[in-house]
């Protein structure tokens, strides 16, 4: 497995990578676990090579001290991804990235606008500069993001679409616990006892999306996984919402490709969390 650190040829890495075969790029911030490692599994079966990038992208964290104390483990990374069938890691800094006269943002409107949008002012703008730049850098023929992060995937493929770039981008279902919840970095900041409460997340929006499907009204459903959430402890709740696959806005009624998505942090770790929503039982 190939290390490219700062000052080191990436360009010359990704030629030699291209010149064998397909190219894949799985970008993250680190602190891998199986959720990450599904993701480098996916690109292998799809490319003869596969690069990740591991970068805590500082545009997208529009709190500081979430930056400060999001989980770093470089050592146990580069282990993992040695085994995990990773052919080239990418660890640039942020000077490498953002170097001094930086003045460009990446911003998608529409789709970007809604929900982790309201709630983390700046963050998609972060989100979107980065991405732009980490698949400019390494120009891969695939690019893979998980749905566990459901928003910035529509919102990737928005930006691929309409800056022409010519990447597949493709998402990958989202990898959980055996109990149910999402596999997260942020999970490692959990005490016991909130990782306990925090499976009210994926069981709530289980319940909500089956009685979607069974034809119950949306709102009070929606209205009941909240209640569900606030009683577990999760405080704030920022939303629990039925929206529109594609475009991510609200729906009021069930329809169409729908994805049922929510956010809200217990102590002081925010979590979100989507699932499908099957169209309506016969
Ligand atoms: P990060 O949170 O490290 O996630 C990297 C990739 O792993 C993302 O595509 C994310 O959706 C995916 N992922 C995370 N948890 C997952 C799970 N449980 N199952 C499947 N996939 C999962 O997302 C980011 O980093 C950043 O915003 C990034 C795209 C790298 C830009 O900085």
């Amino acid at each position: 497995m190939q290390i490219i650190r700062s000052g080191e040829n990436l360009a010359a890495a990704c030629a030699a990578a291209r010149a064998a075969g397909r190219l894949a790029l799985v970008p993250t911030m680190g602190a891998l676990h199986a959720g990450h490692l599904k993701l480098v599994e996916e690109a292998r079966a799809r490319a003869e090579r596969v690069a990740v990038s591991i970068f805590v992208n500082p545009l997208q964290f529009n709190d500081p001290s979430d930056l400060e104390r999001y989980p770093r483990s470089e050592e146990d990374d580069l282990a993992k991804l040695k085994t995990g069938g990773c052919d080239l890691v990418w660890l640039p800094t942020p000077d490498d990235l953002f170097p001094a006269g930086f003045a460009t943002t990446v911003s998608v409107k529409g789709v970007s606008e809604l929900w982790e949008g309201e709630h983390r002012p700046g963050h998609f703008d972060g989100v979107a500069t980065i991405v732009a730049k980490l698949l400019i850098a390494t120009l891969p023929d695939i690019a893979l993001f998980g749905e566990k992060d459901f928003q910035q995937l529509a919102l990737i493929r928005r930006l691929t679409a309409d800056l022409g770039l010519p990447i597949e981008i493709l998402g990958v279902p989202t990898v959980r616990d055996a109990d149910g919840l999402a596999l997260s970095s942020r999970n490692a900041l959990l005490t016991a006892d909130e990782r306990e409460r925090a499976l009210a997340l994926p069981k709530a929006l289980q319940r909500a999306r089956d009685a979607i499907s069974s034809g119950n009204e949306v709102e009070a459903v929606l209205t009941e996984a909240r209640t569900a959430l606030r009683d577990a402890g999760f405080d704030p709740v920022d939303y629990v919402a039925l929206v529109d696959a594609l475009t991510l806005e609200p729906l009021a009624k069930a329809s169409g490709d729908m994805r049922i998505i929510a956010a809200a942090t217990i102590g002081s770790t925010r979590l979100i969390d989507n699932f499908a929503v099957p169209a309506k039982h016969g």
